[in-house]
């Protein structure tokens, strides 16, 4: 199985889909989601993006369909190469697959000891290798701490240093042994699982990749479209919740002369959706998931 749709029912009706609407799926993934949305379209169409080759195997033979073998970085310029904009709706299920979490190789489990890579691209030069033996200690102590969270990131960074100054760090196994002073009792696993989500943010540049998405949405969606983001971290939930709230990246409310609030978004989602308990007990995976909507106005 490629990866299990999170969120299906919720986010499918999220989009709030016409029969004639042109829609965008940003991480088409699996396609999970993406076969939902075509089975409401007529005469509407469906783009998909993603940054993963392998993505690009459960594309659809399907004349309503497009799979863009790209960075959603890049949506507002595809789209217009493909005559697309305005669009009725764009869903982003950020992070990753779990086929890339399945695949060994691609180093993004310590489940299994494989190169340090991570990355969703692989045409993309930045690996978790040369993250890991190229940063200088503050670079690698920042990316520990902004995007895993960790604590002691910098003890943790200086150790690494010291570690690949006498051997390279190579693979997943290598790093798990630098690492394992600082392994918290009996949580191993979350501790590792923290140091991995940081590497990955990085070598895929996530957070940048999300804002300028999210930036230009404001650009792609006609009036009336929908915006619908399921995130799996609190950073990335945290700009998606600012940007619906005030369509600018800083969460900064907008007011005009009269102190009315200004803001491009309508807010479908006050508080973010989660999965029920069943869909947690079926899909381990959708745990951290938080689903939010808005709509154009
Ligand atoms: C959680 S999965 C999506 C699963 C999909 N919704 C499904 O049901 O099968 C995220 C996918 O988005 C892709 N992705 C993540 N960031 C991306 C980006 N910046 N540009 C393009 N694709 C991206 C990943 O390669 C991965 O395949």
């Amino acid at each position: 199985m490629y990866h299990l749709p999170v969120l299906l029912n919720e986010s499918i009706s999220g989009l709030n889909l016409k029969e004639d609407g042109v829609y965008v799926d940003a991480t088409f993934g699996g396609g999970g989601h993406s076969k939902h949305i075509l089975q409401h379209l007529k005469g509407g169409r469906l783009l998909g993006f993603d940054q993963d080759e392998d993505a690009q195997n459960n594309s659809f033979d399907d004349p309503r369909f497009q799979f863009i073998p790209q960075n959603f970085r890049y949506a507002k310029n595809f789209l217009q190469l493909y005559n697309a904009l305005p669009i009725d709706g764009l869903l982003a299920d950020l992070g990753v697959s779990s086929h890339q979490f399945d695949v060994a190789e691609r180093g993004f489990s310590f489940r299994f000891d494989a190169p340090l890579d991570l990355r969703m691209d692989v045409k993309n030069p930045l690996t978790a290798a040369v993250i890991i033996n190229q940063y200088d200690e503050q670079q690698l102590a920042d990316v520990l701490f902004n995007y895993g969270e960790l604590r002691h990131a910098r003890r943790i960074a200086s150790k690494v240093v010291q570690a690949r100054a006498e051997k390279s760090i190579q693979t997943t196994g290598d790093l798990r042994t630098v690492l394992t002073s600082f392994f918290p009792k009996n949580q191993e696993h979350k501790f590792l699982s923290m140091v991995f989500q940081a590497l990955r943010i990085e070598v895929n540049q996530e957070i940048e990749a999300l804002k300028i998405l999210l930036q230009q949405t404001l650009e792609m969606l006609r009036s009336g479209g929908r915006l619908v983001v399921i995130s799996y971290h609190s950073l990335e939930d945290r700009l998606v919740k600012n940007f619906m709230k005030t369509g600018n990246l800083n969460g900064e409310v907008m007011k005009d002369f009269y102190g009315n609030i200004q803001t491009p978004f309508r807010l479908i989602t006050r508080k973010a959706l989660v999965p029920g308990d069943a869909e947690i007990a079926e899909n381990n995976r959708a745990r951290s998931a938080k689903l939010r909507i808005a709509e154009k106005i």
